[in-house]
């Protein structure tokens, strides 16, 4: 595919992420390959770009290497070098021990080190500068996710001819936690060198316009934000800068297209099985991150077990894992206790060739992963904080046969658009336990009624609208108003 990919000028739709779509791998005897790379924001973008070719600018996931643009399966890939310092205060520091940890309701607490603010900056700046350098006269630049806030300002100052959006992937906090961070201002004022500033939730868009009137004295709109309508506006000097929600989603189509295949049917039907063909599978599929709610889910299903409600002869339980973040410290912990926790439920419960847990701390390939989805009666997903979530949207997308049933946190992203899941409050263990057993008992009839439900809203917004829809909002308004006459 690389040659029908004209190479002359500059780009005219341009992503940046901190991470590109594939993550170059250092193998052992010293080789390198690329592997797809993780988290939700590459699953729902990739899927996109490559159906509408542009080019991505990106960190190639390992320090100190130099990779010259690519093309890649209908798109350019351009690679942004980090040092390993870079790495370490930018990426593991400020990125993620600081605004993860900040904008995920200080589910752990965040650390603020002036040092790992400077690498931001600089690091914001490096990706600005690939943007300035690879766009076309004109063209639109969507900046994505938290790790890149500075980008927008950045980019504006350096290439004022640009329509540059910006979309938030995690969470955007509460104001009160917001107002922790020491460069609260620079962040805001980062985002506004965007022409649209875009969030999953109407919520987070309105803590965004409450910001920028207290943190830098603008005048905001004041009505309320809409779904995918009636964006916030702020007026900055000559320009305005909408404020809006765009729910993301996957692109639930091609899922439903592999869950319906031959192959991933018997896979399915081989997974379990390979599990000794249990009367219930659960499962959980998530980055291994403190935010997910992972220790939870199996503390519920300890009790479970333990109060005779769940038989460890009649139910298995799959929890696939990512590796993810493993220099954090946060991350290590977390990953301590999940594995305590795993030995333990088998210490006690498991016989001899028939774990109750089978934990994989490993990344599948996608079509394993749909044959996971489709044997799993139980699907367990319960962050307590989470922007999104498409591993619940993902589940749904591959459940053409109306089985199965969905347990899913209130403080996912998600619930608002999946309400007939089995919705808990992560925190109340006895909720998540009552929950996981009524789907576990689920009534049949019931089961489907509800899957329908869900299938209803995942296949009807997909992945394609949420980013026609941000995209639509980002052209200019002479243009919109071209389009609509
Ligand atoms: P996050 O972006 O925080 O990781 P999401 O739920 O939005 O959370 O997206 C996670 C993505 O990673 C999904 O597309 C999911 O299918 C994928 N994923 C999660 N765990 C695994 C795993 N163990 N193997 C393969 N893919 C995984
Ligand atoms: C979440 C974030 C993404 C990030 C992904 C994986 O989805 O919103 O920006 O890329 O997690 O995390 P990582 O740190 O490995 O890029």
């Amino acid at each position: 595919s690389t040659t029908d990919l004209p190479d002359g000028g500059g780009a005219d739709f341009l992503v940046v992420a901190n991470r590109l779509p594939v993550d170059l791998e250092r193998l052992p005897d010293g080789t390198e390959r690329w592997k797809h790379s993780p988290g939700g924001l590459v699953s729902a973008l990739e899927p996109f770009l490559r159906a509408h070719s542009g080019a991505w600018v990106g960190w190639p996931g390992v320090p100190d290497v130099e990779v010259d643009k690519f093309a890649d399966d209908g798109i350019w890939l351009h690679p942004v070098t980090l040092t390993s310092d870079e790495v370490r205060d930018y990426y593991e520091g400020f990125s993620n021990a600081t605004l993860w940890p900040l904008y995920h309701d200080v589910v752990a607490t965040p650390v603020f080190d002036r040092g790992w603010w400077d690498a931001y900056v600089r690091v914001n700046q490096r990706f600005a500068q690939a943007c300035a350098q690879i766009a076309a006269p004109g063209a639109v630049v969507w900046v994505q996710d938290y790790q890149l806030q500075l980008v927008p300002a950045m980019l504006r100052d350096l290439r004022p001819d640009l329509r540059i959006g910006f979309f938030l992937h995690i969470p955007f906090p509460p104001t009160e936690l917001f107002m922790q961070l020491p460069w609260r201002a620079e962040i805001i004022r980062g985002l506004l060198g965007a022409d649209l500033v875009g969030f999953h939730r109407p919520g987070g868009a309105q803590n965004y316009l409450w910001l920028a009137r207290r943190l830098i004295g603008l005048e905001p709109s004041r009505g309320a934000v809409g779904v995918r309508t009636r964006p916030g506006v702020v007026q900055v000097g000559d320009r305005s800068v909408r404020v809006g929600a765009f729910p993301i989603s996957i692109d639930s189509s091609g899922l439903d297209t592999t869950a319906r295949s031959r192959e991933v049917i018997q896979r399915a039907r081989q997974i379990r099985a390979d599990l000794g063909n249990p009367r219930k599978i659960i499962l959980g599929v998530d980055r291994l991150d403190y935010t997910k709610g992972i220790d939870l889910r199996l503390y519920a299903l300890q009790e479970l077990l333990e109060e005779g409600r769940v038989d460890p002869s009649e139910v298995v339980m799959v929890q696939l894992a990512t590796p993810s973040r493993e220099r954090v410290e946060h991350y290590q912990r977390m990953r301590g206790e999940i594995e305590q926790v795993v030995s333990r439920i088998n210490g006690e419960f498991a016989r001899v060739g028939r774990p109750v847990v089978h934990y994989l701390h490993q990344s599948i390939n996608r079509k394993e992963l749909v044959a996971f989805f489709s044997a799993a009666d139980v699907m367990l997903v319960t962050p307590v904080r989470d922007g999104m979530n498409l591993v619940c949207k993902e589940y749904v997308a591959c459940r053409h046969d109306l089985g199965g049933a969905l347990v899913l946190s209130e403080f996912a992203g998600a619930a608002a658009e999946l309400t007939s899941a089995f919705l808990v409050n992560p925190h109340d263990l006895d909720g998540v336990k009552n929950a996981m057993h009524a789907a576990l008992t689920l009534d049949p009839a019931e089961g489907r009624r509800r899957m329908r439900a869900l299938r209803r809203q995942v296949l009807t917004h997909d992945v394609d609208r949420w980013a026609r829809s941000f995209l639509d909002a980002l052209a200019p308004a002479n243009q919109e108003s071209l389009t609509q006459t």
